[in-house]
């Protein structure tokens, strides 16, 4: 290989010995979070691998990747263009394409205000303060409904089947103002997936940086490029349902408020640009994509720690009895007053680091980190994974300990530590859905417990290993169980 030339006064970036023309492949195995981690302590924060004969930045330790995405922001915003990325949105996507600039800065601001207009905003219904709250509390009951009945006829369930439902009908409420049945086949086909878009999706998928494998196409492959199809003309269906019923004086959900923004060839004041009209549109795919995964994941790894920590769960209960009691419902206000479900919502985040790395930034010109010189248009890993589980930030990182999060009284969520978990990534490619995402998880949580007691059939135990992918999945459980906390109560 040619030496490059580094800049006077930068080092070259440290890099693990590889093989010819497979680079790093074999040391990455099916857990690239785990060596991936177990390199950078050998060489450090900032370091290069390489997948193929592409070479990949791979960046850990908090302060470093702050440093990068945030104070460097600019420099390593980018996304890289990688072959699967292509088939997702019709290569359109805001999260996935390669665009950094003004039009996806446009297109980003779009789907950052149309959703704050679609959850945040007050709800026309008294018993709810804005229209997330409303979507959560209807998909809240079904499902405890749904997993009732499922009790009574098979006497226990695949938790991750139902909740997938759930959490798909509240964004496709957001989105297209609809939501289906839980046993609506179009939809379990799109969503109960056993991650096959994560598995492709995930950084360090030889496929993306090995250009010859392109030409033996994998089953995985053909799997995912067949479900994002199948993705792009579920929407695309809907949305052109939304075109013909559309009306400027009742904009009834995000699809509408694209279709109006179109419509009024509205310039971005700041970016002063104007968009092409499948740029707009097509956001609901981005949303929509994002919003259920995401999501349903986190709520999915809280019951597994639920049901293999029952004294955990006794202790969220207990929260919730005094706080909120068996008359009324938990809401979104009453977020500060359990502090000890916020406290293992974070400690889930943190344990699982169900997304181990971010997407892949790229970067967008020559730049400079720790001392290390870094080219433009270098592909970058964000190891979230890694800082979630860093020894020198956390006490016994692979203990699962709520209470970490608390003060000492146990009446407040400690800041200086909550701010250390790193699960949405930092800065100009931050997630927007954050907040929500949160909202969603706690208030799906509250009601649920509530509500009910989980746990697993007896002799039965839930295999707790994650499933390396874009997000990490527990594997398929079909032994959860549910009784109802307060069998004679019924709310409303
Ligand atoms: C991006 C995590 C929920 C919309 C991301 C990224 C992560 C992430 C790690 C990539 C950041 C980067 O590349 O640096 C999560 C988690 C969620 C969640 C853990 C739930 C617990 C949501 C929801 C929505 C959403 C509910 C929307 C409804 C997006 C979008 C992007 C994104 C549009 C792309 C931003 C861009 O490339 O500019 N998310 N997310 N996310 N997320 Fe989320």
């Amino acid at each position: 290989s040619f030496q490059q030339q580094i800049p006077h006064g930068l080092k070259r970036l440290p890099e693990p010995r590889g093989y010819p023309l497979i680079g790093n492949v074999l040391e990455l195995g099916r857990n690239p979070h785990l060596s991936l981690t177990q390199m950078s302590q050998k060489y450090g924060d900032v370091m290069q691998i390489r997948i193929g004969t592409t070479p990949v930045l791979v960046l850990s330790g908090l302060n470093t990747i702050r440093q990068a995405l945030v104070k460097q922001a600019e420099d390593f915003m980018g996304r890289p263009d990688l072959c699967s990325f292509r088939y997702i949105g019709d290569g359109q996507s805001l999260t996935f394409s390669s665009d950094s600039g003004e039009v996806w800065r446009a297109r980003r601001k779009l789907a950052q205000n149309a959703l704050k207009t679609f959850s945040v905003s007050p709800s026309p219904t008294a018993s709810s303060t804005c229209l997330l709250e409303e979507h959560v509390f209807k998909e809240a009951d079904y499902l405890i409904t749904e997993l009732l009945q499922q009790m009574k006829e098979k006497k226990s369930f695949d938790a991750y089947r139902y909740t997938v439902i759930s959490v798909a009908n509240v964004i496709c409420g957001i989105c297209f103002g609809r939501r289906y049945s839980h046993d609506d086949q179009e939809l379990l086909s799109l969503v109960s997936l056993n991650n096959e878009f994560g598995d492709v999706a995930a950084s360090g998928n030889p496929a993306d940086f090995i250009p010859i494998l392109q030409y033996f196409p994998s089953r995985p492959m053909k799997i995912f490029k067949d479900l994002n199809k199948r993705f792009s003309a579920f929407v695309h269906k809907i949305v052109k349902e939304h075109y013909t019923t559309f009306d400027k004086s009742h904009i009834r959900d995000i699809t509408d408020s694209l279709i109006e923004h179109c419509q009024d060839k509205k310039i971005d004041v700041n970016a002063n640009i104007q968009l092409p009209e499948k740029k707009i549109v097509n956001l609901v795919n981005d949303l929509f994509g994002a919003g259920f995964d995401t999501v349903t994941t986190a709520l999915s790894w809280s019951l597994v720690y639920l049901v293999t920590y029952p004294d955990i769960q006794k202790k969220i209960q207990n929260e919730l009895d005094q706080t909120i009691g068996r008359e009324r419902r938990p809401k979104l206000s009453d977020r500060l007053m359990l502090p000890y479900l916020e406290a293992f919502i974070l400690e889930t985040f943190r344990h699982s680091s169900f997304v181990p790395f971010t997407i892949p930034h790229c970067t967008t010109k020559d730049t400079s980190l720790n001392g290390y010189y870094i080219p433009k248009n270098l592909c970058v890993f964000i190891n979230q994974w890694q800082v979630n589980h860093d020894e020198t930030l956390w006490k016994e990182p692979s203990a699962f300990n709520p209470e970490r999060f608390l003060n000492a009284e146990g009446t407040e969520i400690n800041r200086m530590e909550s701010d250390k978990v790193l699960l949405f990534g930092l800065g100009k490619r931050r997630c927007i859905g954050e907040s929500i995402g949160k909202w969603e998880i706690f208030l799906f949580l509250a009601t649920l417990l509530q509500q009910l007691e989980f746990s697993i059939c007896d002799g039965q135990k839930v295999d707790t290993t994650p499933q390396y992918g874009l997000t990490m999945k527990h594997k398929k459980c079909e032994h959860f169980q549910v009784k109802q906390r307060f069998p004679n109560k019924s709310f409303e």
